[in-house]
């Protein structure tokens, strides 16, 4: 199943009442929405305070998670002798940050393989394995096959960590097999804006003189595809509530926020986000300016937002339920730290495919969500400019 729009209109109008899930007062931390903070100025943890090193392989449980990968196995006619292998790797060695940042560093990473000449792959064992979400497709296949497995063996393999450093690795030059036929790299590269316009040269003409969200969603799509798992999950979410005809015909049903307040009682020790008593203002500019008994998805890293979404909107909130954590910190519980990803994975998606979008400038989870979004229309960006103001300003990205 392909991102396609017809499960919306269809799945949707079967009203379903069971939209009511108790909410649970336990909340962990955060941050599958957004780790670090889409800026320059990141004060989130001690990232930005690591140097890229290189790892001694033989520390390395590379691998171990090779061989927890389902390997897809397709036909390769030529065994590729000289394959040489770019990897986007997160294991439990070392934090990789949130939903945001993993998806920064496989987008750079992608660029860098075309730049590279080297294959392209994709490892996140930590905290669970992608591939049930997410799958390749046939052009960018970022699963090792069963035979690139085999030829794998005696291959020299080196491991880089570039986890909030950005530079040096766009100024590398890994061409050389010298370097290492498997290269496994650890980033979350806020750059890759930067790393396109440097190769353009080196890039296919649909990466080229593009914007950030063009770079993204264009290299995103391509080799990204959202499995059924994944996307019935996002359907059934559609599916709740009562979808109102005139408000679908003005085009914006249903309208979405992120609000990532960061900072708080849930979250002592995340930066800050927006001011949660702005929050009421947020749902006065939805009141204002769609219509009144459009949807209401509301993804948030505090309870209190969602419970004042419920409050406000009651059958017209449609979710998230989901609860959100540190993908990093919840590697003590697998199950917790599992469905958190997994509800990350979900609520992106969401997001991207509302009519409107009110996203928070400050967290990639959310930017990468107006990215991805179907229409680049109806986009909002909020901004906190105080300790209980705002800015909110209608977007356009490209
Ligand atoms: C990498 O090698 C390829 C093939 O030899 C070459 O075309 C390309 O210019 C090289 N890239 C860089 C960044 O040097
Ligand atoms: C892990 O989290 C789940 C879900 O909240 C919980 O039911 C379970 O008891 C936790 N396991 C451990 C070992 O803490
Ligand atoms: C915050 O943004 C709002 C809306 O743009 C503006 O009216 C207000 O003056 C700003 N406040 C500060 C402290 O900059």
């Amino acid at each position: 199943m392909q991102l396609s729009f017809v499960w919306r209109y269809t799945m949707a109008n079967t009203k379903r009442w069971c939209w009511y899930i108790p909410i649970v007062s336990l909340i962990c931390t955060v941050i599958w929405y957004s780790y670090t903070m889409e800026s320059t100025s990141r004060n989130r943890v001690a990232i930005t305070a690591l140097k890229p090193r290189v790892i001694d392989d033989t520390k390395q449980n590379v691998v171990a998670i090779l061989s927890k990968q389902n390997v897809v196995p397709t036909v390769s006619k030529l065994e590729k002798k000289n394959e040489k292998y770019l990897v986007y790797l997160c294991d439990e060695k070392r934090d990789c940050g949130g939903w945001g940042d993993r998806q920064r560093g496989i987008v750079s990473l992608f660029l860098l393989s075309l730049v590279w000449k080297r294959t392209f792959k994709i490892l996140i064992s930590s905290p669970c394995d992608i591939k049930p979400y997410y799958t390749p497709t046939k052009e960018y296949n970022w699963i090792f096959t069963d035979d690139e497995l085999k030829g794998l063996k005696d291959q020299k393999t080196k491991t880089l960590d570039f986890v909030g450093v950005d530079e040096p690795l766009m100024n590398m030059n890994m061409n050389s097999s010298e370097i290492a036929d498997v290269l496994y790299i650890k980033t979350n590269c806020v750059n890759f804006l930067i790393i396109a316009l440097k190769y353009a040269n080196f890039l296919p003409v649909y990466l080229r003189k593009k914007g950030r969200a063009s770079i993204f969603r264009e290299s995103w799509n391509r080799f990204m595809i959202p499995t059924d798992k994944l996307l019935s999950q996002v359907v059934k979410i559609d599916s709740r509530g009562e979808i109102n005809s005139d408000a679908k015909k003005l085009g914006k049903e249903l309208v979405c926020a992120h609000l990532r307040i960061g900072h708080s009682k849930y979250l002592p020790n995340d930066y800050v986000g927006f001011p949660l008593v702005a929050v009421p203002k947020v749902w006065n500019f939805i009141d204002d300016n769609f219509h009144k008994k459009s949807r209401i998805f509301v993804a948030t890293d505090n309870l209190d937002v969602r419970k004042s979404a419920i409050s406000k909107y009651g059958r017209r909130y449609i979710g998230s339920y989901a609860y959100t954590m540190n993908p990093d910190n919840m590697r003590s519980n697998l199950t917790l730290a599992c469905s958190s990803q997994e509800s990350a994975y979900v609520d992106q998606l969401m997001l991207s495919k509302c009519d409107v979008l009110i996203f928070y400038r400050r967290s990639g989870f959310s930017i990468h969500a107006s990215y991805l979004k179907t229409e680049w229309t109806n986009i909002y960006s909020i901004l906190r400019n105080g300790s209980s103001t705002f800015s909110l300003q209608k977007t356009n990205i490209y």
